[in-house]
């Protein structure tokens, strides 16, 4: 595709924030839009708003501008949507940012335009929201005046390894033709492959499909991190057991639960989709309510140990470490910390907690002030600021690894009871 060609891309958090910066890096012309004037003024002065490395690096140079308003749409022939698709009351897809961010578009785009979702959607949104939306609030008309493309984003903040720039990527579009564009414009800007998808409806369902295989597979191991526990038998040693087989077993690890915008959400997507077409994902909502059960799991956990050593959880003092979904990223949402640290208030328990990701959402300045004085300590996601604790100065008697990482024995020189997620300490 021509470099000439002006890129729009919408929304600027995890997804298309690193995403513009590419488009950016490769030749494109590029505006971002965010309706986030915070988050606009930070990347304009040159400024990484999300916490990420890959952001950090590159957004010093001030490679694109970033706007609050949608005019560059005029004049922009791809437009890549990058919005949140949350879930909201119990687990209903909510999909008004992106009608939103959807109808904006329609409001300005002109004729030629390749439109592409990179927003993870359900089988259908495409088809039955998105095409309608942008017909009937522009004159325009999908695959005569304008194409739809689905590239479902796959971008897993914090990897050192896999980043926006070589992930491979799936594409379905509305037509021939806007395949053909969709699939030119990224291998215009990623140096892997990019895998033509047969529809949209395609694309869509490879993206939910992807990260339900992640919940059920993690729901599976924790469900036997349960089981183990009351048999006796320690479960990360299991998984890499069988991880020694070369072929057909792939490592999923138990911990206190699943975080982030994505893996605890997408599969609502399908399973409510479905729901509306006469099926019922059983096994998708199995997974789920298993991945959800593992906070409570957790203090079950607490409150033994506790018990071990002559206390009860009521009215016990508790850090807990970790606000973030996952080690070394600064995003909280979804984050089995937060149910952790609610069912221990509801509890009576005292609660300090700590995240140098989350000084702000933190009750304590810094590690050592968390730990200091305490009944047991609960690790809740791993950041390497916490590699130390088996040698940090605390009181507490009583050390969950919510994560499983560390072993027994690095505590074994200390008078402290350690419980990890499934290791058959009974
Ligand atoms: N975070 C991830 O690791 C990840 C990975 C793959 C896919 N996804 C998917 O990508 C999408 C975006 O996720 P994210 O993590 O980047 O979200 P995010 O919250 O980090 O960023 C979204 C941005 O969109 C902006 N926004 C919201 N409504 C808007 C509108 N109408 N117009 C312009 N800007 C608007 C918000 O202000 C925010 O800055 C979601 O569908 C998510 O499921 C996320």
């Amino acid at each position: 595709m021509s470099k000439n060609n002006n890129v729009s891309v919408i929304g600027l958090g995890y997804v298309g924030l690193p995403l513009a910066l590419l488009a950016a890096e490769k030749g494109y012309s590029v505006t971002g839009i965010d309706t986030n004037k915070q988050r606009v003024s930070a990347i304009n002065a040159g400024k990484d708003p999300i916490g990420d490395s890959y952001v950090a690096n590159k957004i010093k140079e001030n490679p694109f501008t970033a706007t609050t308003n949608y005019e560059s749409i005029a004049g922009s022939k791809v437009v890549l949507i990058c919005v949140p698709t949350p879930v909201k009351d119990v687990y209903k897809p909510d999909l008004s940012y992106l009608k939103s961010a959807v109808e904006s578009v329609a409001e300005k785009m002109t004729k030629d335009t390749l439109i592409v979702v990179e927003s993870t959607i359900n089988p259908g949104v495409c088809d039955e929201v998105v095409v309608p939306l942008l017909e009937s609030k522009s004159d325009l008309k999908i695959n005569k005046d304008f194409f739809l493309s689905h590239c479902p984003e796959r971008i897993n903040p914090g990897d050192p390894k896999w980043s926006v720039d070589n992930i491979p990527r799936v594409v379905g579009a509305s037509s021939h033709d806007g395949l053909m564009k969709a699939v030119d414009f990224y291998e215009s800007i990623i140096e892997a492959p990019v895998k033509p998808m047969s529809s949209l409806k395609e694309a869509e369902a490879v993206k939910i499909v992807e990260n339900s295989f992640r919940d059920i597979n993690i729901a599976f191991v924790n469900e036997l991190a349960m089981s183990f526990t009351k048999l006796g038998i320690d479960v990360k040693n299991v998984i890499d057991g069988a991880a020694t087989k070369p072929f057909a077993f792939m490592p999923h690890y138990p911990s206190i639960g699943v975080g982030g915008h994505c893996i605890p959400v997408d599969p609502y997507y399908l399973i409510e989709y479905a729901r509306g077409h006469g099926f019922d994902h059983e096994f998708l909502s199995l997974a789920r309510s298993i991945n959800s059960k593992m906070p409570d799991f957790t203090i079950d956990r607490l409150t033994e140990a506790l018990s071990e050593v002559g206390l009860s959880l009521k009215g016990a003092k508790i850090a807990v470490l970790g606000l973030s979904y996952k080690a070394n990223v600064a995003d909280d949402r979804e984050s089995p910390s937060y149910k952790l640290i609610k069912i221990l208030g509801s509890k009576d328990v005292k609660v300090a907690t700590y995240d140098p990701y989350f000084p702000e959402s933190s009750t304590t300045p810094n590690l050592q002030e968390a730990i200091k004085d305490v009944d047991a300590i609960v690790l809740a996601t791993n950041h390497d600021q916490f590699k130390n604790l088996p040698n940090e100065k605390t009181n507490a008697k009583v050390f969950i690894d919510g994560k499983n990482a560390f072993e027994k024995e690095d505590f074994s020189k200390r008078d402290i009871v350690y419980r990890g997620i499934g290791r058959g300490y009974l």
